[in-house]
């Protein structure tokens, strides 16, 4: 059942605990400008009392048994289900994708606490055999202590979730700071653990207008052991920096500019299908997304006639109403960005295809758009363009796309379509990336580990590598007589 609006913001948001301030900030609905809600504004104190809160729940968190705490993350992932439409409708309002994203989203969502939950009870430890006889060698796995998560506005739940699932199980404590555009997402999931049940200060959401004072408190606090960001790569290389200070723990997951590779010998459909997969999912606005789309000449023409046929039919409009399948781009910036892309590449020999405009009503929403004849020198491709823009380049030979594909700062995702076994082999181990969708477009799952390499990032989400990121090794030498 649909929620009415108006219902969903009718108690106001606050912080989890008493806090001295009374500062808020507005939320606003990104396809149309309409408020939505005020929430809490955290600085300085606000973080600084959060993570006290975090540090003294931390003990007691980290020996509890792993099966309650496991069952803790699946009562939570029960109630997300649960209220699947409520969260998906919150998300719609304010991040912008579509009502049926926003679903898939939260079901993504909480795949990461059930995965994680079953984690949980798999932190093993290790017995090493010794080279003397009078020595046992072991391995015990703990968790690293206060975590502080920085998420973005694209996924505004599920980016939380990966972090705060594999940070729970693992026994840590975390303080939590959404991307200011999207906080009422994370505190409607803050809520849901406050219902499950969750003891005091293992998780408090800190919205904030403006993150430096969180970043700040962070930083110099020694309690805090650990911080895991997904963003842009410029503010992933600063928080790097700052995290040597105080020899911090830190993972990143940052910008990407994904190849996407299509061969002669690939089953054209499935091509195509995961092309618009790839490239389309949140209007482009993905980590992941499809940035570069490489096709080999012979497929070339097919390809750009039944790619463009489909994408000329995706529905652009209010993620709100039924049918939409492309939303508003998060704010003016980020639809400057595409039109500035688009007009480089224009300018430079590309054709469209389709779109190449934003609707006339609102420039927010960018039409989904195909560039044929593109180059890998222009902008669209060198850049992460986050938008609803596919620049189709021709290729000739395997040795030359594997070139291109690699000739990036990046190395978080790639997309191969082949059939050819052995191509599909060669590729998958040439490709300088975290990921590689081998004639798949949407590779992501909690099961496996995401994340990149070069100037993707530091770390890896989900899968059993993601609790690793959580926990510290300690080796204990025993003498024995
Ligand atoms: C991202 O854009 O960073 C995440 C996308 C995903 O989990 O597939």
């Amino acid at each position: 059942m649909r929620t009415p609006v108006a219902e969903l913001f009718q108690t106001p948001y606050s912080l989890s605990f008493e806090s001295a301030g009374n500062a808020r900030f507005a939320v606003y609905n990104p396809a149309n400008g309409a408020f939505l809600a005020d929430v809490p504004d955290a600085g300085a104190a606000e973080t600084s009392a959060a993570i006290a809160r975090a540090y003294a729940a931390f003990p007691a968190w980290a020996a509890t048994p792993a099966i309650e705490r496991a069952n803790l993350l699946r009562r939570v992932a029960a109630l997300m289900i649960d209220r699947r439409e409520q969260l998906a409708t919150v998300m719609t309002l304010e991040q912008g994708k579509p009502l049926s994203e926003a679903r898939g989203e939260i079901a993504y969502a909480a795949s990461f606490f059930t995965w994680f939950a079953g984690e949980a009870e798999r932190v093993y430890g290790q017995l090493i055999p010794a080279s003397v006889a009078g020595k046992r060698l072991m391995v015990l796995q703990q968790p690293v202590g206060v975590c502080a998560l920085i998420t973005p506005w694209n996924f505004p739940t599920a980016m939380l979730t990966r972090k705060l699932g594999a940070a729970l199980a693992a026994g840590c404590t975390a303080v939590c700071k959404p991307a200011e555009q999207t906080p009422l997402s994370a505190l409607e999931l803050e809520k849901l653990f406050i219902e499950a049940g969750a003891p005091a200060g293992i998780v408090t959401v800190l919205p904030a207008s403006d993150p430096r004072p969180f970043a700040d408190t962070i930083f110099a606090d020694e309690r805090v052991r650990k911080i895991s960001f997904t963003g842009s790569t410029e503010i992933g290389k600063l928080l790097i920096r700052r995290s040597a200070d105080s020899v911090k723990r830190i993972s990143v997951e940052l910008g990407g500019n994904a190849p996407f590779i299509v061969f002669d010998d690939s089953n054209l459909d499935a091509a195509v299908s995961g092309a618009i997969a790839s490239k389309f999912r949140n209007a482009g606005q993905t980590c992941v997304c499809a940035n570069r789309i490489f096709v080999q000449r012979g497929i070339y023409q097919r390809f750009a006639q039944t790619f463009s046929a489909r994408v000329a039919q995706l529905r652009v409009g209010d993620g709100m109403q039924d049918g939409n399948e492309i939303g508003p781009l998060i704010d003016d910036p980020a639809a400057e960005k595409v039109a500035q892309h688009v007009a480089d590449a224009t300018d430079n020999g590309a054709r469209v295809l389709v779109g190449g405009s934003t609707l006339a009503e609102n420039k927010r929403f960018w039409m989904p758009t195909v560039l044929a004849d593109a180059r890998a020198d222009m902008l669209v491709a060198r850049e992460e363009t986050f938008g609803p823009v596919a620049p189709l380049i021709p290729f000739e030979h395997e040795t030359e796309v594997i070139g291109m594909a690699n000739n990036s700062s990046y190395g978080l995702a790639a997309y191969v379509f082949t059939q050819n076994i052995s191509r599909a082999w060669r590729m998958a181990e040439g490709l300088e990336y975290g990921i590689v969708g081998m004639n798949d477009g949407m590779p992501s799952t909690a099961q496996a580990p995401f994340g990149g390499v070069k100037q993707s990032g530091i770390g890896r989400e989900g899968g059993p590598q993601g609790i690793a990121e959580y926990l510290n090794v300690k080796y204990v030498s025993w003498g024995v007589e």
